[in-house]
């Protein structure tokens, strides 16, 4: 398994380029299976869980390929030849789920594997199930595995999300494209993952308005047809590196990033003594003050986003005053805590909340990735302890992240990836 090797104490100058929204990308590969002909998607990112999808939607009888030689242009079309989703792919990734809904619209009949937990949560999909029920499909779960069938079509219903779920308002947006009749989702995911989802889905035929807000409206129609998308970038990402220039005392260019995109990560910055701003296509992200302790709670968009609290959790660590962080979305997402201590960090944790008293500084040390975004608040401390910072199961990085150590480098950071 490979390890970062980090040095820290470098403030980071220059540029990074954004890369293709991982939050989207696979959604939009999944929009795949709602036509026969072709979608090229444009602006993706070279990452794990990408391949991942790729195999999924492979293994469903679509054909997904490179065109041209940026290696970030993906075309994806066929006809589905089966309409299992086995329990191998959908337990590595999550989003699996998601082709649930668009196979039911399909070919009225899809048995997906439960996708189990995660190292954050439980992740139930009982609003995917109670949503498709609503438009129709017979639902039964035995041996591990979703048995959904609508032999008459799906029926456009009025559906209440009592959770502005993500993954669910992503299932029934893209089967309600196929549905008779009209569909409602109400108390929808506001993200902007939605709307990029939803103008790919508009360009491919859909009827979708709404898509933003709390209330999204899907005219059904008879079929959908190929399309040219752009992935829109990944505002995660974005946010990310800008907490690296924050810990580190630095100043980015941030290519591709979008202010409007992070709203409440942006207000948490300025609390923080963090300047942003919007120089034409780039996010500026410098911090020449001491850091100031905040508070933050994590809330679906848009509120501050749960993708990003590891990261702040690194950057409030060596703030001056104390922080609090009260997660609200995920009910065990606080693993990065420990390893953080290890670093020197003081941050104690009260059920969803943690309590973080800055330190003057960070000291370097062996750590463990131990999910996603928990694998680059090591990072974060790393570039901002003195000494060495030894991180282990880099694997978890590179399911969302492109070119870590490349990016880092390129700006100033001392970071090598050990091939283990
Ligand atoms: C998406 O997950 C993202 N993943 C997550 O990003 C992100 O953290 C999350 O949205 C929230 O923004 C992808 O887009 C691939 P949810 P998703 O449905 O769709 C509960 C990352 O780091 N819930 O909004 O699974 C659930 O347990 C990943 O990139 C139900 O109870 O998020 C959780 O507590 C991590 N029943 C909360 O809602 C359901 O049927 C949020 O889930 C569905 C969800």
């Amino acid at each position: 398994m490979d390890r970062f090797i980090i040095r820290g104490g470098k403030p980071l100058h220059g540029e990074i380029t954004i890369g293709g929204a991982k939050n989207a990308g696979l959604k939009l590969l999944v929009a795949g299976l709602l036509t026969s002909e072709r979608l090229v998607l444009t602006n993706v990112p070279h990452i794990a869980d990408i391949a991942t999808m790729r195999a999924l939607l492979t293994q469903h009888g679509l054909t997904v390929e490179t065109v041209g030689n940026d290696n970030t242009t993906l075309s994806v079309g066929g006809e589905i030849t089966s309409t299992e989703a086995p329990y191998d792919i959908v337990s590595k990734m999550r989003a699996s789920i998601l082709v649930l809904g668009p196979l039911l619209a399909r070919c009225r009949e899809a048995r997906v594997s439960l996708p189990g937990g995660c190292a954050i949560g439980t992740r139930p999909v009982d609003l995917h199930l109670k949503g498709l029920e609503a438009l129709g499909a017979t639902i039964t779960l035995e041996n591990g595995y979703i048995n959904a069938r609508a032999p008459n079509g799906l029926v456009g219903d009025r559906i209440m999300l009592p959770f502005a779920s993500v993954g669910a308002t992503e299932n029934l947006m893209m089967a309600a494209t196929l549905a008779k009749g009209r569909t409602e989702i109400v108390n929808a995911a506001r993200e902007p993952e939605m709307v990029d989802l939803a103008n790919c889905l508009n360009a491919m035929g859909a009827k979708i308005t709404g898509a933003g807000t709390g209330h999204i409206m899907i005219e059904g129609v008879e079929a959908l047809h190929g399309a040219q998308h752009r992935i829109m970038s990944d505002r995660i990402e974005c946010g990310t590196y800008a907490c690296a220039a924050a810990i580190t005392g630095g100043d980015l260019r941030l290519i591709g990033g979008q202010i409007d995109h992070l709203g409440a990560v942006v207000r948490a910055f300025e609390e923080a003594g963090v300047e942003v701003t919007q120089e034409g296509d780039a996010m500026r992200v410098r911090r020449t003050g001491a850091l100031r302790g905040i508070d933050i709670m994590t809330e679906p968009y848009p509120g501050f986003p749960t993708d990003m609290q590891a990261q702040f959790m690194a950057l409030l660590s060596v703030a001056e005053g104390a922080s609090m962080i009260t997660e609200t979305i995920f009910e065990n997402r606080f693993m990065h805590v420990p390893e953080l201590n290890r670093m020197g960090a003081r941050i104690n944790v009260h059920g969803s909340s943690a309590i973080i008293r800055g330190v003057h500084s960070l000291s370097g040390a062996p750590v463990m990735a131990t999910d996603l975004r928990a694998s680059f608040s090591l990072i974060l401390a790393g570039l901002a302890a003195h000494g060495e910072t030894i991180l282990s199961r880099v694997y978890h990085l590179d399911r969302g992240y492109e070119a870590v150590e490349r990016k880092l480098a390129a700006c100033g950071a001392q970071i090598e990836r050990v091939k283990g």
